[in-house]
């Protein structure tokens, strides 16, 4: 067994965190609305055919924020479709995902079921095949009282008070070819300037993000930041990340440093940030909204063989293993040491899509990643701490040098509880490590969650749902022992 010695100055804090760092995304994607969210006719569907099964793990999970209603699809998506009585909604081509979309569920459907998960919206605009007119007039829909075309619409469909939606996304993926109506940075820039005038014109209440790269491997990354920022810095408010990880060369020590590679990511795009608020000489701090991250690779090959025109066809069904969730682990480790900048953040997606959670035609269950957000969720609301961790380091080919141990904590004061997310990388040996609190007085015993002990390719399946669960135990004393290749919690009271 290898030793190591964690520090945590519980005072020592890097920011008060956004409970939206928690988020996630439902798309109008495969079978992420139908037959994930929505499914009139199941059993377990409820009045308005939202699956039960489903809203109870989704309520576990305590998301605070849904992005929605895409990702590529909002590229070509007219919201004026998805309103007003379902038998007069129009059923159209989705050239995003080449299905065909019936437009059953709208942004009615979807702020209904939110309100039923204890969640609210983070509404996109389509800039891809639209622009700033429609966009405005989405933000009149849902946002002004009444006395107007757009809000007396919205009155006329049922909903005599505003949605009041805040968080609002000017586009998505607008650098990449596959996007409908992608553009080079400037058309961005100007579009999405120009967009956002008009919604925040609209109601000077909202916030909004711009598109950043699609991925940090993008060929125009930092430049499109930073002629997006150039141009629409007075207008909004957070910069867009995305990017997925996947180990489809097997070589999982590297996989599990991936969140090595995020932080970079992050860490560049603060940089970009800070450089354009340097040079135009203004207070404004732009922030992150990380609104797509998660493991995505196992669906790949599966996905390039579709037929077209299907409604809500299997697309992305990523079947995860013990493995891809200590990743998940990992980049949600990242994210708390960011949350200083990372405000918000998206999990992509929430149901059957690369998601915690898959449905089939009977029961919902838990995929192995679900855990680790469940964790983070739950037990990381707070300010997040720094620790200080000596230990044993490895090589991988992708990062170089990385620590076996990563982690962070969260310490929440209301609930008088100190949180600890501990990665071990190592694949061979567990660790154990001495730990030293201050700036706290602890009381009683510390419980340790793990997730652990499992085959790095063990998954969850409808019809072996629990195969890879977490296990808990309490434990007095300052030493902790972190199995290998683990994902683990330590709950301190004080
Ligand atoms: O989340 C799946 C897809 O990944 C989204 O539609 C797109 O934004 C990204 O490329």
């Amino acid at each position: 067994m290898k030793t190591a010695r964690i520090s945590i100055d519980a005072t020592n804090e890097i920011s008060h965190i956004d409970d939206r760092l928690y988020g996630s995304f439902i798309e109008h994607l495969g079978r992420a609305v139908y037959g994930g969210i929505y499914q009139p006719g199941h059993p377990l569907a409820d009045a308005d055919g939202f699956r039960t099964d489903v809203i109870d793990l989704v309520k576990r999970l305590n998301v605070p924020i849904v992005r929605y209603p895409g990702g590529n699809f909002v590229s070509g998506y007219n919201w004026e479709d998805g309103v007003g009585p379902k038998e007069m909604r129009p059923v159209k081509l989705d050239l995003a995902w080449f299905t065909t979309e019936t437009n059953e569920f709208g942004m009615q459907e979807f702020h209904k079921w939110l309100d039923t998960v204890g969640a609210v919206p983070m509404m996109a605009v389509n800039l891809g095949t639209r622009g700033p007119d429609q966009a405005r007039n989405l933000v009149e829909y849902a946002n002004h009282p009444k006395g107007t075309y757009w809000s007396d619409l919205r009155r006329s469909h049922g909903k005599e008070q505003p949605y009041g939606i805040h968080t609002w996304c000017l586009g998505n993926e607008m650098d990449g070819p596959w996007q409908m109506g992608s553009k080079t940075p400037l058309e961005y820039a100007r579009v999405a300037t120009e967009t956002a005038k008009l919604m925040k014109w609209t109601d000077p209440s909202i916030e909004l993000v711009a598109c950043g790269s699609s991925n940090s491997s993008m060929p125009t990354f930092g430049t499109w930041e930073r002629t997006v920022l150039d141009h629409a810095y007075e207008y909004i408010d957070y910069i867009s990340l995305h990017e997925y990880y996947g180990n489809a060369d097997g070589d999982t020590p590297s996989f599990l440093a991936e969140n090595v590679g995020m932080d970079r990511f992050i860490k560049s795009v603060v940089s970009i940030c800070d450089a354009v608020k340097a040079a135009k000489g203004v207070e404004k701090t732009i922030d992150l909204s990380f609104d797509e991250w998660n493991v995505w690779y196992h669906s790949y090959e599966s996905d390039k063989r579709i037929e077209h025109w299907l409604k809500a066809p299997p697309r992305l069904e990523d079947v995860y293993t013990f493995e891809d969730a200590l990743v998940v682990g990992g980049l949600l480790i990242t994210l708390i040491k960011n949350s200083d900048r990372v405000k918000i953040a998206c999990l992509a997606q929430l149901v059957n899509v690369i998601a915690p959670i898959m449905t089939d035609g009977s029961s919902a269950w838990r995929q192995t990643i679900y855990y680790p957000f469940l964790h983070a969720s739950v037990f990381g609301r707070g300010s997040a701490i720094s620790v200080s961790i000596d230990c044993d380091s490895y090589d991988c080919a992708k990062y170089g040098d990385v620590p076996y141990l990563d982690a962070v904590a969260v310490r929440n004061d209301d609930r008088g509880e100190l949180s600890v997310f501990v990665l071990n990388r190592s694949l061979d040996d567990d660790i154990s490590a001495t730990f030293s609190i201050d700036g706290l007085d602890l009381a009683g015993e510390a419980e340790q969650i793990s997730l652990a002990g499992y085959d790095l390719l063990a998954t969850n399946t409808a019809s072996s749902p629990d195969c890879v669960v977490p296990r808990s135990k309490h434990t007095n004393g300052s030493s902790f022992v972190f199995e290998k290749a683990s994902w683990n919690v330590l709950r301190f009271r004080f």
